[in-house]
């Protein structure tokens, strides 16, 4: 019982093995390079993993997403739009690059931004969307990318909960102009607790954004055609010691460590999701028939891949409400439920930006509801049965 409520008081979805572990050493062996050879490698396999052109790995997701804007040139003056039900880091990579940022409400179903209502938010100014599949399940990718086609503004698609997910036979990250990734130490897969990565299929939308990720360095003699330098501005004699620079960048690189974690991470991919997919089947099998709980849905044509399992409650059909089931969950049960997320326009961040209550009523319902439960591959069948049979026990008690 111990061990049970250990999985399930950790949000963490971190599996490592031994293949990790030595894969690890063997990077320390090689002194444990930054940005090397196992990071082209692992970028390599991410981008035939997507099915993309490109990748660039980075620090983290954060980092993924300012850096799509700023390939696409969001800077001041530009307005984004993203869903008010996501991590901070959607909304604040417009916002670091001076950006105006508004929000679209989600739809009730998915929880994900609503397609249908992005047209009546666009303005002249808006440069890019965010769309973000959110808790694993890609959004309604072909109606925004219609829209993309016809308004011109950038589709940067925030997969950070969706690494594997696929939407109508393609990957989640594949489908706009850049898509971002987290392999923060709770997401489907991690590079040691932090690590992200970007994915397009754009040639000059990937060099700036690998120019900007590090330092917007060009150095003679590096291998890729991204790092040589103009040798009309600087003539053979002068090369081997030089540097240029195209502009002031950043250092978000990922280390070879990470990278080669990463790698094993990456193959072992499929079957971690699918250990999710059968666990959030296992937990709708054992709450179908509690009244007032309303399950996760798969739209056609999805693969959810379930970084988290939101589920609904109706407190009068249920008899207890929202925050009477997080207090009972933890303290009578020892299972630590999540609340995925405060509506960003209720944060004092978008507050002070002129945010009201009551904008986004989807997004608001949603939160005042709605919690996450914890799932990760690491649970055994035994404690998704508890998992199910404590949650039914708080049912009209
Ligand atoms: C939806 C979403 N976007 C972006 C991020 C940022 O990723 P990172 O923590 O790797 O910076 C996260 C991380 O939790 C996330 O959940």
């Amino acid at each position: 019982m111990a061990a049970i409520r250990f999985e399930l008081e950790s949000k963490f979805g971190s599996t490592y093995g031994e293949d990790e572990a030595r894969a690890l050493i063997d990077v320390l062996n090689k002194q444990a390079p930054t940005s090397g050879n196992a990071c082209i490698a692992f970028e390599k396999e991410f981008a035939a993993y997507c099915g993309t052109e490109y990748a660039r790995a980075c620090s983290n997701g954060t980092a993924a997403l300012f850096l799509s804007l700023l390939g696409l040139g969001v800077s001041k003056g530009d307005r984004v739009l993203t869903t008010p039900l996501t991590w901070i880091a959607t909304a604040a990579a417009g916002a670091t690059l001076g950006a105006e940022v508004d929000f679209v409400d989600v739809d009730l179903a998915t929880c994900n931004i609503d397609a249908s209502q992005i047209e009546a938010s666009l303005t002249a100014n808006t440069k890019a969307v965010l769309p973000v599949h959110l808790y694993g399940q890609c959004c309604d990718m072909d109606a925004i990318l219609a829209l993309s086609k016809k308004y011109g503004f950038g589709v940067v698609e925030d997969a950070c909960h969706a690494i594997g997910a696929e939407y109508r036979g393609r990957k989640a990250g594949s489908m706009g102009a850049t898509g971002c990734f987290s392999f923060h130490e709770q997401k489907n897969m991690s590079t040691l607790g932090e690590g992200g990565m970007i994915t397009t299929n754009d040639p000059a939308l990937f060099e700036r954004i690998a120019l900007y990720r590090s330092h917007c360095t060009r150095v003679h003699g590096a291998s890729t055609k991204y790092c040589s330098l103009d040798p009309e501005k600087f003539p053979v004699g002068d090369r081997p010691w030089w540097q240029d620079f195209d502009d002031c960048g950043y250092n978000f690189r990922m280390t070879d460590i990470q990278a080669a974690v990463g790698s094993i991470q990456l193959r072992k991919l499929d079957v971690m999701n699918q250990r999710r997919i059968d666990i959030a089947d296992l937990i709708c099998d054992g709450l179908e028939d509690v009244p007032g709980l309303t399950l996760p849905t798969v739209q056609p044509g999805n693969k959810h891949v379930f970084h988290l399992f939101p589920l609904r409650i109706d407190a009068a059909e249920f008899g207890m409400n929202k925050d009477q089931f997080i207090a009972t969950m933890i303290n009578e049960h020892g299972i630590k439920i999540g609340t995925h997320y405060i509506p960003l326009h209720w944060s004092t961040a978008f507050q002070r930006r002129g945010f009201k209550r009551g904008q986004f009523p989807n997004a608001e319902a949603i939160f005042e509801c709605q919690v996450t439960l914890p799932l990760h591959p690491r649970l055994t069948n035994e404690a998704v049965d508890y998992l199910v049979e404590s949650i039914r026990k708080c049912c009209r008690r």
